[in-house]
């Protein structure tokens, strides 16, 4: 990975550093006005969420905690499903407070359902979910996104967070990742 090969391995860009930032300053103004009095805690799911959560937390300007899960999923061999298991559990005492999943991508949802449910089992006073892009004609599992980012079509994307063989993590920007590098 030299020189500029993570633009060149670039399509397009899709939704640019500018856009990014705009968008999450004004999900964090509203995220601060609707848990205004509350006790918030923003949860996010390593490693993609990272980005997203780190620049949304310092636009909301309420008092609230921050979480991470681990999970990892992977296409089983026999399965065309996709198991997802958690690496990582919560820390935090979540028990009485409200709490927001932040997460990079709705895709299929499969990871969104399983961290919801371990979150739920820890019993929140209140659980909805933040995703910074939505991918609709992806969804096999059905969540309700309380807020959203970015609709955006069946690309695979890459940066901010978001992994092609755990690079392009840290383009400042969303991308769509050349066809002919991944197929
Ligand atoms: P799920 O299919 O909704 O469970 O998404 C699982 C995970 O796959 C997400 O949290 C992302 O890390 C990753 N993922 C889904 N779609 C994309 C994409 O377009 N680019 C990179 N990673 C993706
Ligand atoms: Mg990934």
């Amino acid at each position: 990975m030299t020189g500029n090969s993570m633009n060149n391995d670039m399509e397009r860009v899709l939704i640019d550093e500018e856009e990014l930032n705009v968008r999450i300053a004004q999900l964090g103004e509203e995220i601060s006005r609707d848990y205004d009095g509350k006790e918030l805690v923003l949860v996010s799911v390593l490693k993609g969420g990272l980005y997203f959560l780190a620049d949304i937390s310092r636009k909301i300007f309420i008092h609230h905690q921050i979480e991470l899960v681990g999970a990892s999923s992977y296409k089983g061999s026999t399965h065309a499903v996709t198991d997802v298991r958690i690496t990582k559990d919560i820390d935090l005492t979540l028990s009485g407070k409200h709490v927001l999943l932040v997460e990079d991508i709705y895709d299929t949802g499969n990871t969104l359902k399983v961290v919801y449910e371990l979150l739920r089992m820890h019993k929140p006073a209140s659980l909805e979910i933040c995703a910074l892009l939505n991918k609709p004609a992806r969804h096999v599992e059905s969540m309700s996104l309380k807020y959203v980012g970015f609709e955006i079509e069946d690309h695979f994307v890459i940066g901010y967070g978001l992994d092609y063989k755990e690079y392009y993590r840290n383009l400042p920007c969303i991308g769509i990742l050349k066809a002919e590098l991944y197929k």
